[in-house]
């Protein structure tokens, strides 16, 4: 049966919403929170804030562009974790009072593999099974998705998630919060001048807090000889981390590939809009025949788009949760 599903993200820094019917998006809506470029990172508590401040405005737009009133929506989907507790709440408990107000259903949605059926939303999309790099300022994992409701964590990071290395990186170099898509920018300015190590780690897991050090350690060296030396610089300097940065990423989603004798790779998360990446990943797939997956933007960071893609599975699956369900921060796949 056709559903119509309202979806509700809050887990971070995006308060959004989304409306979905029988597959299709029918409006999607992302207020962002600006205040945290000031302090260089998430605050926890004005991120909350911010939320209880955007989540009726951004739902009420996306009924709006959908034509729908709240009598026309059938189920309810939300981000349950992971994420930051206090803005988790925001989302959990605007969804369970508007489930409760219409009388409807309440799915839970795992943000992790939201991102990855994010993939299920426009075409061309991957078929059962698949193998997604999921890479956002929190998390960094290798997940082999055999099905909407069967996925495996191949590996993941040990220490600081890709996001975070572009991030810190960033702000190293001087540059604004998020960093990512600035480093982005001005590496296709640069050249891969400067070299970095990559981190012996075992298995399809990741480690990024060497890279850091190393990096602190070059741009100090640097600097004592150069005041300006960043600022000179900054082009070459982004290029050659986020190479390196795409380096450790490509090699263990290769070698994923190849012992799991797959040939749909697919990325996903905020730092899957990186443009460096998504040319690697395309080229990576045409020399060995495979096929690369890669949302569009608006599916890449945080976005209710994604939930309601989750919701709608779990719709048809018949998987609801109840009024006692509560955030959970540290949910896993
Ligand atoms: O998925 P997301 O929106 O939020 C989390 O769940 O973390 O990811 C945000 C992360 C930030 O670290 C940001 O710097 C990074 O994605 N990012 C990028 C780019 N756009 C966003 N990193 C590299 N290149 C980009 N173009
Ligand atoms: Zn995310």
């Amino acid at each position: 049966m056709p559903s119509t599903i309202l979806a509700i993200e809050s887990s971070c820094d995006d308060t959004s919403a989304a409306i979905m019917h029988d597959a299709k998006m029918l409006s999607l809506g992302v207020s962002g929170q600006k205040i945290h470029a000031q302090y260089g990172g998430v605050v926890p508590e004005l991120a909350s804030r911010a939320h209880q401040q955007q989540i009726v405005p951004v739902v009420d737009f996306v009924l709006k562009e959908a034509g729908l009133t709240p009598k026309d929506i059938d189920a309810v989907a939300f981000t349950q974790g992971p994420g930051l507790l206090g803005s988790l709440l925001v989302g959990t408990s605007f969804a369970k009072g508007f489930a409760l107000a219409q009388n409807i259903p309440l799915i839970s949605v795992n943000h992790m593999e939201a991102h990855i059926l994010a993939h299920m939303i426009d075409d061309p999309k991957p078929s059962f099974p698949f193998i997604c790099l999921t890479v956002s300022g929190g998390h960094t994992q290798i997940v082999l998705v055999n099905s909407p409701s069967d996925m495996i964590v191949l590996g993941e990071t040990l220490d600081d998630a890709a996001g975070e290395a572009f991030d810190k990186t960033g702000k190293m170099m001087g540059l604004p919060y998020p960093a990512g898509p600035v480093i982005d920018r001005l590496a296709k300015e640069g050249q891969r001048l400067y070299s970095f190590p990559i981190p012996k780690i075992d298995g399809y897991n990741f480690s990024f807090s060497g890279l850091k050090t190393a990096i602190r350690n070059f741009l100090i060296k640097h600097i004592k000889e150069d005041a300006d030396f960043i600022e000179n610089h900054k082009e070459d300097i982004s290029r050659s981390v986020q190479d390196i940065i795409i380096d450790i990423l490509l090699i263990k989603l290769e070698k994923a590939a190849r012992a799991y004798n797959i040939d749909q790779l697919a990325i996903a998360g905020g730092v899957s809009a990186n443009s460096g990446l998504r040319a690697r990943l395309e080229a990576l797939c045409q020399e060995n025949g495979w096929k690369s997956f890669i949302p569009a933007f608006r599916y890449c960071t945080d976005n209710a788009g994604m939930i309601a893609m989750a919701g709608h599975y779990k719709f048809e699956n018949n998987a609801f949760v109840d009024q006692s369900i509560t955030p959970q921060p540290r949910m896993k796949i």
